[in-house]
């Protein structure tokens, strides 16, 4: 098989990665990829889509795999699929998913799906009087994206007023603020749940857990996501039963009912509160750092498993995982998630220390080549992945991978799957 993946992140390497060690795969393709993806396939720097879907035409490719939501929404899917091309991910109509809070948040209550109970409103007026009726902590959305940030946890109904007019105002987040969705806070534990779909069937990865934040101890601003760990010991059958009932199933049934079935991953995240999953949002994409150490746990080959979920045939195939875990712990850039930061040369030392050579890899994102050497380019840099038989085993791992690279401003934060290792004995 010859794959195209689009997307330059950690999150297409490490799909590449997992593409690399299947033998049904011949060749991959990056659009535009990074400066270490060149190594295990061939950059492509095509940005428009209809040409990218030249391009997959001219050579050949099989199947054409999606990262990032971006070029989802433009509606990729629908282009190489009117070119009769394979491509796995949803079309623009089904990414809409992921837009807007409002058109999420409507999907969720009309399919009886459990989420926080919530407002939806241009009109402050109406808000405030819904504010009044609900308890002390509320969170204020803007309904638009706003590069993850549209979200304000606010300590008071007399807070959360403010933010609804700074936001409805346009002050705080411009056009994506004008219209707002107030909701109940939840006091749980977050999770990250991505199902691989087809339309009508779907296979669940293990559960994974990301950290947002960028300091230890979930302290200082939002991120990306600074490392994430698969599977977490904070989901059992009975929750992952639940999840598929009261989540998956009413969401591919209600995506079908409107017409726009959904095929590509759906991730979910999920708040857990007393044991009962809240869906706090979906994404068309899977999750970056969470991508990153769900692929090295996959046992089924990668290319089946993509190539069946978009051509509907899902259901012909049994997903099988390592009895393994895997920890990823993202080294940025000096200025993330501020600013950009200067270029600078990654250097990583010979790794002599078998126990590291043997379980750990780098799932390489904010890097280029440049005369051969590899330079960190600013934001997420790269992960350093490690796979044990514990999460402490496969965090030690990581971590020691961590101590190996170097590049001037490195940073990370020390305490990923922290939540995780309270929980294992
Ligand atoms: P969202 O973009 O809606 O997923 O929100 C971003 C982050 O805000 C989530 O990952 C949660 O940490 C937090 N959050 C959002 N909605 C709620 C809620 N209803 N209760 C508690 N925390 C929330
Ligand atoms: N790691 C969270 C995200 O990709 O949105």
């Amino acid at each position: 098989m010859q794959i195209l993946i689009i997307g330059s992140g950690g999150r297409e390497y490490s799909i590449g990665l997992a593409l690399k060690r299947d033998s049904l795969v011949k060749k991959i393709y990056f659009a535009p990829g990074n400066g270490a993806s060149s190594e295990i396939g061939e950059n492509v720097e095509i940005k428009e889509l209809n040409k990218l879907a030249d391009f997959a035409k001219d050579n050949n490719i099989d199947l054409a795999i999606v990262g990032p939501e971006a070029p989802l929404t433009e509606g990729v899917v629908d282009i190489f699929k009117k070119r009769s091309l394979t491509i796995f991910g949803p079309s623009k109509d089904a990414a809409k998913l992921e837009g807007s809070k409002a058109y999420m948040k409507n999907f969720l209550s009309s399919n009886g799906i459990p989420t926080a109970k919530y407002l939806e409103s241009s009109d402050f007026n109406e808000v405030s009087e819904f504010i009044d009726k609900m308890d002390e902590k509320i969170v204020v959305k803007a309904d638009g994206l706003c590069a993850g940030k549209g979200v304000i946890i606010c300590e008071s109904r007399d807070e959360a007023k403010k933010e609804t007019k700074r936001m409805l105002e346009g002050e705080s987040f411009g056009e994506a603020g004008k219209k707002v969705v107030v909701e109940e806070f939840l006091d749980g534990y977050e999770l990250s749940l991505f199902a691989i779909c087809d339309g009508e069937n779907y296979k669940l990865l293990p559960a994974a857990q990301d950290h947002k934040r960028l300091l230890d101890g979930d302290k200082g601003p939002n991120t990306g996501g600074m490392g994430a760990y698969a599977p977490t010991p904070l989901i059992d059958d009975k929750l992952y039963e639940k999840v598929k009932k009261l989540v998956v199933e009413p969401t591919l049934r209600g995506m079908k009912r409107n017409g726009t079935p959904y095929s590509g991953v759906l991730f979910i995240g999920l708040m857990v509160v007393n044991g009962e999953p809240y869906v706090l949002e979906y994404n068309v994409r899977f999750g970056d750092p969470e991508c990153e150490v769900l692929m090295p746990l996959l046992k089924t080959p990668a290319s089946e498993l993509f190539y069946k979920a978009a051509t509907g045939k899902l259901n012909e195939l049994d997903i099988e995982f390592y009895d393994k875990k895997c920890v990823g712990v993202v080294i940025a850039s000096e200025n993330y998630p501020y600013g950009s930061s200067a270029l600078a040369e990654i250097i990583i030392d010979d790794i002599v220390d078998e126990d590291i050579k043997n379980n750990t890899h780098i799932s390489y994102a904010g890097v280029s080549k440049i005369d051969d050497k590899l330079f960190a380019t600013g934001g997420r840099v790269l992960l350093c992945i490690g796979l044990g038989d514990t999460i402490k085993e496969a965090r030690d791992r990581a971590y020691g991978l961590c101590g190996q690279v170097h590049f001037v401003g490195k940073k990370f934060r020390t305490d990923i799957a922290y939540q995780a290792l309270r929980e294992e004995v």
